[in-house]
């Protein structure tokens, strides 16, 4: 195997940081591969956000659903699905006037759009996992970061169409160790051949009964089927779910209804 493909298999989540900063070196190049991942029509249709200071962390480890682990990181990189600076170029060199004349007006990014952004602020994100991955520097994803849309917004003074998708913690891992990689799902259910292929409830209860170790608790000694309910309350069942969800379709309403672009219509 290559370092490229070792580093990713070597990968896991870290949440556990020594506090020591990162090398300059090393965040450059983090962020330095990011900025390289491939983006739609080499747009670059997000923005990331990088958070030093310890009073924006200890905020942030509050509002993404109390996780104190957030502010031990000693970085902290928010990216945004963000059509900002493209709706400022388009109205800085007359795109509105145009699309009237061609008979569309421009109406601002549509869904379209928001989803484009989204892709490119994750694909960036992930190519800084993997660098950090490589260079002996943890980091951990926080979905969380969707939800408190309107905290958030007045925290990083957000315009409308910039929408936090995801957040990255990161730092060396306390001990120097990287935890161990955690077990996935049997290929077969998440790799399918030519066409999408359905699997009946008892096949997809096995698929829960892998080994130990995939998820946060080990499914050992409880019914699959037990196992599946418990995980829901844990998960879209809970609180921070709900909360996520309204924040989500707030930030939504701004980036496709708020935007500048949209009195073109
Ligand atoms: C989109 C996304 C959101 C996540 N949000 C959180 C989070 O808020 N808190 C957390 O501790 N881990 C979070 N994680 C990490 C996952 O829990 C972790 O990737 C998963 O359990 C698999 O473990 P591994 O990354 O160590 O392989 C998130 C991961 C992703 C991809």
């Amino acid at each position: 195997m290559n370092e490229a493909i070792q580093a990713m298999q070597a990968r896991s989540s870290v949440r556990s940081f020594d506090p020591r900063p990162l090398e300059p070196a090393h965040e450059q190049a983090i962020l330095a591969a990011a900025l390289r991942a491939p983006t739609a029509g080499n747009m670059m249709l997000y923005t990331i956000l990088r958070i030093h200071d310890e009073k924006t962390r200890r905020a942030l480890a509050e509002t993404c659903d109390h996780q104190p682990f957030i502010a031990q990181a000693p970085l902290t990189l928010v990216f945004l699905a963000d059509f900002t600076r493209w709706t400022e170029l388009f109205e800085a060199a007359g795109v509105p006037e145009l699309a009237r004349e061609q008979g569309f007006p421009w109406q601002g990014p549509s869904m379209g759009d928001f989803l484009l952004c989204c892709s490119d602020a994750l694909i960036a994100a992930q190519n800084a996992v993997i660098a950090a991955q490589s260079l002996g520097v943890g980091s951990c994803y926080i979905g969380d970061i969707m939800e408190q849309y309107e905290t958030h917004r007045e925290l990083f003074k957000l315009p409308p169409q910039a929408f936090p998708i995801a957040m990255l913690v990161l730092g060396y891992p306390k001990d120097g160790k990287m935890p161990a990689p955690r077990k996935r799902f049997d290929a077969k259910y998440i790799i399918h051949d030519e066409v999408y292929r359905d699997f009946p409830p008892q096949e997809l209860l096995c698929m829960v009964e892998r080994e130990e170790g995939h998820t946060q608790e080990p499914i050992h000694g409880v019914a699959p089927a037990e196992y599946v309910r418990r995980f829901f309350l844990r998960k879209q069942g809970a609180e921070f779910a709900r909360e996520m969800a309204r924040s989500a379709q707030a930030g939504l309403k701004a980036f496709m209804e708020e935007g500048r672009g949209n009195g073109d219509v």
